[in-house]
């Protein structure tokens, strides 16, 4: 009943990296072929925790000279920053409305980001949910690619969507849009490598904040970095496993399998097909290969793209008008189903 529309995000906070690439971006490429999608580059999501002014345009540029460079067609899918279209804000407010204290008080990334200074963290960091779920249902999107660590977030974002068809039933029959107004958005957490481990690590996220840099292989490394971060990745002393359940309690060779399998565009099994009874030594020699093979091309073409900036934000202005377009229709009928009088 809804039209299939794909919607998802990303910070401009610094440092994208492999997990960024593997767990969302290279999907989002892919769905390009099959759905209507919308590309959002977050940016007041980011502010929810300082950024320095003087930096955050760069960033911004940099996650959509990212999209562009990984294979995002912005002609064939809409790419923008998220503050261009003020819709994302105002039912985000609405939102707030609806979503409760106790569903906000379990979020995970929260407790993680605020850490034990709670007191001190911004009200925008702790509401931070209600955004993610303005920005999605702003387009009354249906499919969500992301990584593992934005489930929970996802599942708040549904929690709204059916909590506002709920509350609002009556309203939102009587304006003749049916039985529901928003659709409850699926999370699409596929594949390999929905949660790529820091490489110093195997039980910890790779993240942009993380201190040392080779926990992760940013998109913009070059050859030889993305080399030494891989030969100097932290694995156990066993060779590889033929079989998939060898992996379990292996949490470093259970990383960079999954990390070869997603460059590969294979599955694990795949790859311990091919690898098993192998050292670390040789493996990784060949991982070194297949990802300067498949990251050495896209850092480049970013490197290229964010030294042209009036191109880049071409790109936002041309998409967030085209958002805009879509987000403004849903605000009417938002504020006709909630009762707020307009012009
Ligand atoms: P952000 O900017 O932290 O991350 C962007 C995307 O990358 C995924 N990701 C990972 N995937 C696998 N392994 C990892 N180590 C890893 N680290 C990050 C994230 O899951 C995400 O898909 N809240 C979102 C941004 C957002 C959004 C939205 C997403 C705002 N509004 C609406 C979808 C829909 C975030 O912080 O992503």
């Amino acid at each position: 009943m809804f039209k299939e529309r794909v919607f998802s995000g990303v910070q401009p906070t610094g440092n994208l990296h492999l997990g960024n690439y593997l767990g969302a971006i290279t999907k989002f490429v892919a769905l390009q072929e099959r759905y209507d999608c919308i590309y959002c580059v977050v940016d007041l999501h980011a502010i929810t925790v300082w950024q320095d002014p003087a930096e955050l345009p760069r960033a911004t540029r940099e996650v959509t000279a990212a999209f562009i460079a990984c294979g995002i067609d912005p002609k064939q899918n809409i790419v923008f920053n998220q503050s261009q279209v003020a819709e994302h804000a105002e039912l985000g407010w609405i939102f707030n409305c609806i979503a409760r204290m106790g569903w906000l008080n379990r979020m995970t990334q929260f407790k993680e980001k605020a850490g034990k200074d709670r007191e001190n963290a911004s009200v925008g960091l702790y509401s931070y949910p209600t955004l993610m779920a303005a920005d999605i249902l702003v387009y009354r999107a249906t499919h969500v690619p992301v990584g593992e660590d934005q489930k929970q977030h996802l599942e708040l974002s549904r929690d709204v969507a059916q909590k506002f068809n709920n509350d609002y039933a009556v309203s939102i029959h009587a304006h003749g849009f049916g039985d529901a107004f928003f659709p409850l958005p699926e999370p699409l957490i596929t594949g390999p490598a929905t949660r790529v481990m820091s490489l110093r690590d195997g039980t910890k996220k790779m993240s942009k904040s993380d201190a040392s840099d080779y926990s992760r292989i940013n998109l913009t490394d070059d050859a030889e970095a993305i080399a030494q971060k891989i030969r100097k990745a932290k694995t156990d002393p066993e060779p590889l496993p033929s079989e998939e359940k060898g992996l379990l309690s292996r949490p470093e060779a259970d990383n960079l399998v999954g990390i070869y399998a997603a460059l590969q565009g294979v599955t694990k099994s795949d790859v311990l097909r091919d690898y098993g009874g192998a050292q670390f030594s040789s493996f990784k020699g060949a991982l070194v290969d297949l990802a300067v093979a498949k990251l050495g091309p896209i850092g480049a073409e970013m490197k290229r793209l964010v030294q042209d900036p009036a191109f880049i934000d071409s790109v936002l202005a041309e998409g967030a008008g085209r958002a805009q377009a879509i987000a403004a229709d849903t605000m009417k009928a938002v504020k006709d189903i909630v009762g707020l009088v307009r012009r």
